[in-house]
């Protein structure tokens, strides 16, 4: 459905992705996992039509993106970064608006935005003006205008980001339904996120696709190796030589907080160390003050992806 071949873009002297290339089968739900920065809305825009490369190449439903961007913007919903509403109008007349902007017929307006708001759950909002809902519910009238045009694909760029956690849980849901239609890439910057609405996952850190599987071989690889957080009271260039010794240990960072001495070990995937690590320290005379696994947050994630193993 979407082919994207050796995307790259520059906005002034850097690149804001490089060389980026992959594919998305029809009916297929694809989430674009990355930190802030890492090129999530300079590929969607690309993606839609909405901006061209500097270099490479997207075809969409066999349509290049860049000379048939008409065809393109006919078979795509995007819901923006930020999506520009019209606040001074009710969520009805936006919508029909915005089908009279596409070309739409307008009988098929009136049926689809009766449509769009019963799949939004707006029924209760539809003359509301939109400078009066929440955030969350203006994101909603982002989808629904986004899936108005009936697209083949939804291009939803951070769709849960600034809303109350009741909300996150029913748009996650919608966007859930609407995969089961069609085909959809979506951005985040949250894990678990993707996880649960995507069937395959692509991270892409500062321009660059580092990993791409589906979110449950990525838990797997990710989790499957833990970290342990630990304060030892010894001289800390001796405990760091210690604990590298220790069969299972991956490698080690030591912080000095106020008068705690703390590591952070990274162990090898199914190692567990824990009883070597106090056996060492009572034999070298040490004290083991505190001793915690942690899971991995993003951070950690995107570096693990992105250095190497041993730094
Ligand atoms: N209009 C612009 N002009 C100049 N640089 C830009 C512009 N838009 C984005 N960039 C730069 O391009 C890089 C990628 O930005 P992009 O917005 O695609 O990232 P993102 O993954 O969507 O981030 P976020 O999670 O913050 O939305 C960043 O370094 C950003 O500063
Ligand atoms: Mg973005």
């Amino acid at each position: 459905m979407i082919q994207a071949t050796g995307l790259t873009h520059f906005y002034g002297p850097n690149p804001a992705i490089e060389d980026v290339n992959f594919g998305v089968k029809r009916g297929e739900v694809l989430g674009f996992l990355g930190p802030n920065g890492a090129g999530k809305t300079t590929t969607m825009r690309i993606l839609t039509g909405f901006m061209p490369p500097t270099r490479g190449k997207v075809t969409l439903d066999g349509y290049d993106v860049v000379e048939q961007s008409l065809d393109v913007r006919r078979r795509v919903g995007y819901l923006p970064e930020t999506v520009p509403l019209y606040t001074d109008m009710t969520v009805t007349s936006y919508l029909k608006y915005m089908g009279t902007l596409r070309g739409m017929p307008s009988r098929n307006i009136k049926r689809r935005v009766e449509d769009v708001i019963d799949v939004c759950h707006l029924e209760d909002y539809r003359s509301s003006l939109i400078a009066k809902l929440s955030k969350g519910f203006r994101q909603r009238v982002g989808i629904a205008q986004a899936i108005l045009h009936e697209p083949d694909v939804l291009v939803l760029d951070e769709p849960t980001i600034g809303i109350d956690p009741i909300q996150v849980v029913e748009t996650r849901s919608l966007i859930k339904d609407l995969g089961k239609q069609q085909t959809v890439v979506l951005s985040s910057h949250i894990l678990p996120e993707v996880s649960m609405i995507c069937e395959r996952v692509l991270i892409i850190h500062e321009g660059h696709i580092v990993a791409e599987d589906t979110p449950g071989n990525l838990a797997e690889r990710l989790q499957g190796s833990d970290q342990l957080e630990v304060e030892i009271g010894g001289p800390p260039d001796e405990v760091l030589s210690e604990l590298r010794e220790i069969e299972g240990v991956s490698s080690v960072r030591h912080r000095s907080l106020a008068n705690r001495e703390v590591y952070t070990i990274r162990l090898l995937q199914g190692a567990d160390v824990r009883d070597d690590i106090s056996r060492a320290v009572i034999a070298r005379g040490w004290s083991l003050l505190s001793m915690q696994s942690v899971g991995m947050t993003l951070e950690d994630i995107f570096l693990r992806l992105t250095t190497d193993e041993e730094n």
